[in-house]
This record gives structure tokens, sequence and C-alpha cells, in this order.
């Protein structure tokens, strides 16, 4: 059942599992300090990595408590070039996504069409009424991302990042069943 639900295309790119074999790939990207600048994780050993792949490869997707990391492919060559996390909350009502895409693979809304995939994807495979996306103030790829996917912001929180005050802005999606009648 799980195995069904990805891979995903989505035209210039592809949804799919992680696996182990995509670790230099996964080490190419997760090493620049600029990536990782406003995200949850730090670079990791080829070690680290490499269980880190095996156990999202494994893990069940959408299990509630846990983050799943997810696979952005290149369509042709199916080199990864990003991932997706996605966190499913305790009561499963709410989901919360972060994103990080390759460089040399920016600027071409790849990273918009595989959030906007995700998302689909959750709205369709899990009960969650909403999809949360929390970026730093200053992180305006990630705002103009989240933007054109049709996020709408929510509130701004203060918040302590790797020991410096931060501003984190909080973007929300609705199930479209629970927008109202002002939301596109
Ligand atoms: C956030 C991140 C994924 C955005 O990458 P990105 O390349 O800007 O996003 P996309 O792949 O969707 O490409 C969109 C860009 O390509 C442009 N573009 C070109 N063709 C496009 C198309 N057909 N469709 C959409 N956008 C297109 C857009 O205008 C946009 O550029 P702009 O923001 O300067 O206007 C990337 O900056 C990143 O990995 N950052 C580090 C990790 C991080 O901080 N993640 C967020 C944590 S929540």
């Amino acid at each position: 059942m799980q195995d069904r639900l990805l891979p995903r295309e989505f035209g210039i790119g592809r949804l799919r599992r992680v696996h182990r074999t995509d670790l230099a790939a996964f080490q190419a990207y997760r090493a620049l300090a600029e990536l990782g600048r406003f995200q949850g994780w730090l670079p990791m050993s080829f070690a680290e990595a490499l269980q880190f792949l095996d156990d999202m490869h494994r893990l069940p997707l959408f299990t509630r408590g846990e983050w799943v990391q997810i696979g952005i492919a290149d369509a042709e060559s199916d080199l990864l070039i990003g991932d997706i996390g996605v966190y499913l909350s305790e009561d499963g009502t709410c989901s919360e996504v972060g994103f990080t895409l390759a460089p040399a693979a920016q600027g071409r809304g790849i990273a918009t069409a595989a959030v906007r995939e995700t998302v689909q994807l959750l709205f369709a495979a899990t009960g969650v009424s909403r999809v949360l996306g929390i970026t730093d103030q200053r992180n305006l790829p990630s705002i103009r991302l989240l933007e054109r996917v049709g996020f709408t912001f929510k509130e701004r929180r203060s918040a302590v990042f790797r020991g410096e005050p931060c501003i984190e802005w909080v973007y929300e999606l609705l199930r479209a069943s629970q927008r109202g009648p002002d939301c596109t």
C-alpha cells in the first residue's frame, strides 16, 4: 500500500523514496553550508547519511509523530537533486513540509512543483486538514516558493535557532474543502 504512493511524476521531476545509492548525490548538496543555513539538519558523515537514507527508505510514509524524507529526482536521469521532509502530527490532522534543492537544479520551478505534488499526495493519502511551511523570515526563496504553491501567511513567531534569536514565518495551506470563499 505505502509503496503505491510513490514514485509520483510531476513533469520536470519525480518524487520518490530515497535509497542508499543516492548517497553521493545527497552528500554533495547536504554538505553545502548555504543550503543548511535555515534548516533543522546539519551535514552528516557518510556513515550517518547512509544510515539516514536506509531509515528513510524503510520508514512508512506519513506515520503520525514522525518526519519522513522523500527524494526529489531529475525526471530523466532519476538522480537525486533534493528532498522534502514531511511531518505528520500525532493526531493526524496537520502536516509540515521542509524542502531542499541542490543549487544546480534551482531556478527552474522544480522545488515548487515538488512541494505542490507533495501537498496533493498528503491531502489524497492522509486525513490532514492543513499543511504548514515554517521558514526564517530572511529565507526569501523559501517564502516565494510557499506563496507560489498557494500557502498563505498565518503568523510570525520568535524562535531561537542554533543559539541565535530569529523570526519564523508560519505559512499554511488548507485542504480545499476547508478554505473559505476568500481563499484561492
Ligand atoms: C528553498 C529552495 C528549495 C528554493 O529553490 P528555488 O530554485 O528558488 O525554487 P524552484 O525550484 O521552485 O524555482 C523557483 C525559481 O525559479 C524561477 N522559475 C523559472 N521557471 C519556473 C517555472 N517554470 N515555474 C516556477 N518557477 C520558475 C522562479 O521565478 C523562482 O525564482 P525566484 O524565486 O527568484 O522568482 C532553495 O532555495 C533551497 O534549497 N534553499 C535551502 C534550503 C531551505 O532553506 N529550505 C527551506 C526550509 S523551509
